[in-house]
């Protein structure tokens, strides 16, 4: 079964057992009832109609599901519509135009307030600027930018003419970049001269330069947002100022009404190999999912809520929670550009107290450091305005629990902790705050619509009080309908290991009332700081420097990222090697910075050991159970498989010594 089946930590969480029902003020003012449940069970279909139908369609849908092509689902098939529209315009025809769509807080201390009205205009200026640059229905765009209500602006314009986009996190290298403008075939990026972080300006156009040198892209103009006023290098006829063409550009703009199936973007994510997986949502299902359920699971009152989710766009919790989810609710929502310690470690809180944010959604990880900060430094804001607190990414621990309802929540807050993936497109998995008497540690039960279960190796769904694999055995609205250009790795990921049913590589524990307890990834994808990493990937970029000729990489646990990543190198030997220091410090910190070249900073090993040999078993597969334990710092158990049981002893030895 899985790995940490057995480790006390795990029986730990499943001894827990506070609970923290809705309060009956709570409950009575909520959003989704015990009978959304009831609703969905008694006619599924019918109740995904139903939520498709708060949309609105320029041609209505008569079939709800399409299996015809399974595993390639398709939902409201025959129905037309457009996501920007829906997400602006209509609150504005709806008479909500003077409503503030965006509260955008720069970290710089630069603030912007963005109304539903302003929101469309910018967005129907945007969508014929990108027409004005050759940007037609189908074609995809690639999006670099930090986190400016630009980005919000360009997402939206792709997808009210129906171009796909791909956003690539700021955060990624240019040859990751380059990889995906490549996979994509993207026709125009939009990026900007740099972000602030950490409060300095923080560059992004040289990335999309040197991306672009690489060649073989299909890219015809790079449109560049100002945001820094940093010097940027200029490519005449390609470059194109973002306040050159979007302001100039008409308001005027019809948005193109698209079949559901139409792609409304790809995502690129870490899988078990070495090539990202670009994932691809499609636009009736994935917007009906992901508007049902930041409505249900947050509590949304749009009038009087004040919402903010951290994660950047360049993942998909910025895609679904703070672009799409938020803005077709016709939620008013905060939007930060920068880090939470910038310029002090109680930033967010001053954000929360300043804007009076009702719903926060954020990260185990944010939490736990916020944690290590200590307590006084939240105490020192007012936060009384929070009512719905969110929790997303890896499993939170129960202590980290506790100390968000207590200090950020007063006590008070119910918590929802959702589990879902980038595949997922939106929720499956959550308490719902007006319903669901929670239990720290747990995501507990499907949402209504989503049938999930924990099953066995043979495929059959566990009994309470038992392990697994986590599955959802029926087609979901917002579910993934594909990785872009290549049908049987998507076959194979996700359908084959128990044939016809979703397979979403992570463990499951039920406990004794059948609410499920997530255990982390059973496959080769590492979880850290919330955000995905293939242990293969970054074993290739490690084996592209020429001083190494193999690696081997693990997640390991650590207190505040969950995972860590921990990397083993064997060195190249012979002559022809000839710059490398002899100080194994110095070619850790070389090969540090070039898997930070290769991926990015978020990819950089915690630690790099150089090891004279990996533990491999006898047909020659590395162990990655055994280095684990190493980087650890556990005992290593049975290592009776191995090749050569010596090899662990001087591995241990090496881990002895400080990198
Ligand atoms: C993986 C998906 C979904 C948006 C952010 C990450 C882990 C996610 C939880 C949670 C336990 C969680 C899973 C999943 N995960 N949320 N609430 N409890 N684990 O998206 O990068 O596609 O990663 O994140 O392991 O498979 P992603």
């Amino acid at each position: 079964m899985t790995e940490s089946d057995s480790s006390p930590a795990l029986e730990n969480l499943l001894n827990e057992t506070r609970t923290f029902p809705p309060s009956p003020d709570f409950a009575a003012g909520a959003v989704a009832g015990a009978d959304t449940y009831e609703r969905a069970a008694a006619d599924r279909l019918g109740f995904w109609a139903d939520q498709a139908r708060e949309l609105e369609w320029s041609t209505p849908f008569t079939t709800v599901l399409d299996d015809s092509a399974a595993p390639r689902y398709g939902w409201f098939t025959d129905g037309r519509l457009n996501a920007a529209h829906n997400a602006v315009d209509r609150h504005v025809a709806a008479g909500h135009g003077d409503r503030v769509a965006i509260l955008w807080e720069g970290e710089d201390g630069e603030s912007r307030r963005i109304t539903y009205a302003e929101l469309a205009d910018d967005v129907a200026r945007a969508a014929n600027a990108l027409t004005a640059l050759g940007v037609a229905t189908g074609d995809r765009v690639a999006i670099y930018l930090p986190m400016v209500p630009e980005a919000v602006v360009a997402m939206l314009a792709c997808a009210r003419i129906g171009a796909p986009h791909s956003v690539v996190f700021g955060g990624f290298s240019a040859e990751a970049l380059h990889s995906r403008i490549l996979d994509a075939e993207a026709r125009l990026v939009i990026t900007a001269d740099g972000g602030y972080r950490r409060g300095a300006a923080s560059p992004l156009k040289p990335a999309v330069d040197e991306a672009l040198a690489k060649g073989g892209t299909a890219v015809e103009h790079v449109l560049v947002v100002r945001r820094t006023g940093g010097e940027v290098t200029w490519t005449e006829d390609r470059d194109v100022w973002w306040h050159d063409v979007v302001p100039q550009a008409s308001a005027e703009h019809e948005a193109v009404a698209v079949d559901a199936e139409h792609p409304l973007f790809i995502l690129y994510t870490s899988g078990t190999t070495g090539k990202p997986k670009g994932i691809f949502h499609t636009t009736g299902g994935y917007l009906t999912q992901v508007a049902f359920t930041h409505r249900a699971v947050f509590d949304l009152h749009p009038e009087t809520d004040v919402y903010w989710c951290t994660a950047d766009i360049g993942w998909v919790t910025g895609h679904s929670y703070v672009v799409y989810g938020p803005l077709l609710n016709g939620a008013t929502q905060v939007i930060y550009e920068g880090t939470p310690d910038t310029p002090h470690k109680g930033r967010w809180w001053e954000i929360v107290a300043k804007y009076g944010v009702t719903i926060l959604y954020t990260a185990p990880t944010a939490i736990r450091t916020c944690m290590k900060w200590g307590s006084d430094i939240p105490a020192g804001f007012d936060l009384s305005s929070l009512r719905v607190l969110g929790s997303v990414g890896e499993p939170i621990n129960p202590e980290a629990w506790m100390w968000y309802r207590r200090v950020i929540g007063g006590d008070r807050t119910p918590i929802v902790d959702t589990w879902w993936q980038t595949e997922t497109g939106a929720i499956m998995i959550s308490p719902l705050p007006g319903v669901t008497a929670a239990k720290p540690g747990s995501a507990q039960v499907p949402l209504p619509g989503i049938v999930a279960e924990v099953l066995d190796d043979a495929g059959r769904a566990v009994g309470n009080g038992q392990g697994g694999y986590l599955a959802i055995t029926e087609p979901w609205p917002a579910m993934l309908r594909g990785i872009w250009g290549d049908e049987q790795r998507f076959a194979d990921t996700y359908w084959s290991r128990f044939p016809g049913i979703y397979f979403a590589g992570d463990g499951a524990k039920k406990d004794g009332d059948g609410d499920i307890w997530l255990l982390g990834r059973v496959d080769d994808v590492m979880n850290v700081s919330g955000h995905r990493l293939s242990t293969t990937e970054i074993e290739s970029a490690l084996v592209s420097h020429p001083w190494v000729a193999e690696a081997a990489v693990v997640g390991a646990s650590d207190e505040t990222t969950g995972q860590a990543v921990v990397a083993f190198v064997i060195l190249r030997g012979g002559e022809e090697i000839t710059d490398r220091p002899d100080d194994d410090a110095e070619v850790v910190a070389a090969l540090r910075a070039h898997v930070g070249q290769v991926i990015g900073p978020i990819a950089k090993p915690r630690s790099i050991l150089v090891v004279a040999e990996l533990p491999k078993t006898r047909s020659g597969k590395i162990m990655r159970r055994l280095l684990r334990d190493v980087a650890e710092k556990r005992d290593v158990g049975d290592v009776t498989t191995l090749a050569d049981s010596g090899v662990m002893g001087l591995i241990q030895q090496g881990m002895a010594k400080p990198t």
